[in-house]
Parts: C-alpha cells; structure tokens; sequence
C-alpha cells in the first residue's frame, strides 16, 4: 500500500499587516492585552477585492513549484476554509479553474480550524487506496471581512488573520516517511459555542428575533478549555498508535489559535515550548491555513528535516479536532 507525503508546500499571506495597536481605531483594546491574552503581535488582512480562491491559488502555485510539478499533475483538490468566496458553489471549484484545470474533483470540507488536519487525512486515504497518486491540499481563509468592528467583536475581533497555505501530497512506495496515521473527532453539541450562525438556512434572507446575525461568536474560556483537552487527548492518541513517547517527537505543530493553549498542551506533556513551532505572533489566528503556514515556515527555517517524527494536531469550531502523525 502507498504511502501518502508531502512533496511541496506553499504559503501566501496579504501584505498588508495589521499590528495590535491598529485594532485601536475600532476596539477599547492594548497591545499588551492582546499579546498576554493570546501572544499575537499582528496579523495580515487583504485589500480588497480579493477572494479566499486567490489566496489559496497563491499558495498553491508555490507548493506546485517546490514539488516540481504543474496543474494538470493534480488528481484532487480539496479545499479547507471556513470563509469560501461563496455561499455556494465552494472554493474549491474556483481555485480548480484558475489552476487552469477543466475536470479535477474538487472537494470542499468545513471543518474550520482543523480543515488542515481533516484534509491531510482524507488525502492520505485516497492515496493509500490507490485511487489519486497527487492532491493538492489548501487551507485559506479571509477572515477580516466577517470580523465584527463593533465595539462588542473585540474578543474575537482581535484574534482572526487572512492568509493561505498549500501542500500538496503525493504518493511514495517509501513505507520509512509521510502520514503514519490520522484520528479525527468532532462534537456537535458544542457547534454553537464558535460560529456564525447567519446567514442560515434556517432564517431564509430575514433576521429571526434574538438572532445572531452576520457576527461571530465564541464562548471564547469553553472553547480554550476543549481546546487544551482535545489537543492533547489528540497527541496521546497519534503517540500511542505508534508506540512514541512525547519526547521522541522532533515537532509539535499545532493549530495557533492562542499561545496560552499551546503551552498549556506543552506542559502537560513536559516538554519544553522549542518542541512546538510557533508564528501565531505575526499572524493570529489563520484557522484553516493556520498548520500549513506554519510547516511551511518551520521547513523554511530548518525545523524540520528528513526523518524527523512530527505530530500535527488542531481543535476548533463544531467542535472538531483530530491529529496526524508523521515522518518528515
Ligand atoms: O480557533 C478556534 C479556537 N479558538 C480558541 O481556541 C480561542 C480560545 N479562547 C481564547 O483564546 C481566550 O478565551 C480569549 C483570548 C478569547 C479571551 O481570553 P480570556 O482570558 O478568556 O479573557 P476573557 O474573555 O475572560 O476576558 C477578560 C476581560 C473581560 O473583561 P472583564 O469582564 O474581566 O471586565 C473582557 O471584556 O478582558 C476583556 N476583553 C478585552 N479587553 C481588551 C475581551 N476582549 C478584549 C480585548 N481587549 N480585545
């Protein structure tokens, strides 16, 4: 049986960069409130118009490149995002027609901050079945246009960044590297502690009373404390399933919703915070795009090499969460 790898990966973030501090012209908020809270120091937003599509074209263009290959190699797209250009058709069939392909499948999945974890998962089993031998996998997310610049979104408001990451994955007959094994959970009876509860099918084009409206919500101290539970059930699963103590692993990547999460899951573990690679500070939280972003930037910056183990592991809205075990 095949085994699935990443053979290229791709990020694309805005120019344009958004400090704490700038968050000021809407919010009662600091700078130090932020970066205690959550330890962001900016995040990119895009200049419009732009869509989720092309951020995610961006990234895909730069993963097709370091992996030596061009469009038509891709037998699958799968689009992870929970910002798509439109309430339907998804990005995926959009990103499909600017790559300039005709007929690919393209497959959309919303699973919000653990798209990235889902999707490799699903990629890995289309490969191991045999049945694709290379998938381009996206995370994107324009998340400054549904922010709520009210003075009430600040807690969320502050956290959400724009940004894409690409990688695209291939089969390899090398059973010594690529996914090792994926566990995917989700729990929707906490759906609607994170969520943008309209537009909605349920409410037609009219707000009901006592609707959310087109604004987000999160239960923000709920939420971290799932986050810090999953999170780390998700790693003890992905290190029992291959027989490795936490100390074995040369790279935590996890999803960057808020720097206190991750070194919470760290202490639990025992190991130090240079076992988990962390960007959340120049980025926020980029949901969907949040894990490739950071893969990216931590091959970049020589994190990671051949034959490294790393565990991949995201939580975030449905609940949903899961993790990836892998060899580099
Ligand atoms: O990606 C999906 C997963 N998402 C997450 O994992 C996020 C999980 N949650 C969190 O990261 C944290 O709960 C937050 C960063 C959202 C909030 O941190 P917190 O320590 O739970 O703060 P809080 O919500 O309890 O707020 C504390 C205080 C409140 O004031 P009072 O009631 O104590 O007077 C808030 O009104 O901070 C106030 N506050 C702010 N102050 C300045 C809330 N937002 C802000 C703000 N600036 N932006």
């Amino acid at each position: 049986m095949p085994n699935a790898y990443i053979s290229g990966l791709g990020m694309y973030v805005p120019p344009k960069v958004v400090c704490n501090d700038d968050l000021r012209a809407w919010y009662d908020t600091s700078d130090e409130w932020i970066y205690t809270r959550s330890g962001i120091k900016e995040r990119r937003w895009v200049e419009e118009p732009a869509s989720t599509a092309d951020l995610g074209y961006q990234a895909a263009q730069e993963a097709l490149r370091r992996a030596g290959k061009t469009p038509s190699d891709i037998d699958l797209i799968i689009f992870a995002t929970l910002s798509p250009d439109l309430y339907f058709p998804g990005s995926g069939v959009l990103l499909q027609h600017k790559l300039g392909l005709e007929t690919t499948p393209a497959l959309d999945i919303r699973q919000q901050c653990s798209g990235f974890v889902y999707g490799l998962s699903i990629a890995s089993q289309f490969i191991q079945t045999g049945m694709y031998k290379c998938i381009l996998l996206v995370g994107a997310e324009i998340q400054s246009t549904w922010i709520d610049y009210n003075p009430e979104g600040r807690t969320v408001g502050v956290l959400f960044g724009d940004g894409a990451g690409a990688a695209l994955i291939e089969a390899t007959e090398d059973s010594s590297r690529g996914i090792l094994s994926s566990h995917l959970y989700s729990q929707g009876a906490y759906a609607m502690e994170l969520c943008i509860a309209e537009p909605s099918s349920a409410t037609r084009s009219h707000k009901l009373p006592g609707s959310y409206g087109m604004r987000p919500y999160m239960n923000g101290k709920e939420v971290f404390r799932h986050a810090v539970q999953r999170m780390g059930e998700a790693i003890e699963t992905a290190l029992s399933a291959q027989g490795w103590r936490p100390q074995d692993v040369n790279l935590f990547i996890l999803h960057q919703a808020n720097i206190r999460i991750i070194q919470a899951v760290a202490d639990f573990f025992g190991l130090p915070m240079e076992r988990f690679y962390n960007n959340i500070h120049k980025y926020g939280n980029t949901t969907a795009a949040s894990i490739p972003i950071c893969l990216y930037e931590a091959e970049m910056e020589g994190y990671l090499k051949a034959g490294d183990k790393v565990i991949l592991t995201a939580f975030g809205s449905g609940f949903t969460w899961g993790s990836v075990a892998m060899i580099w």
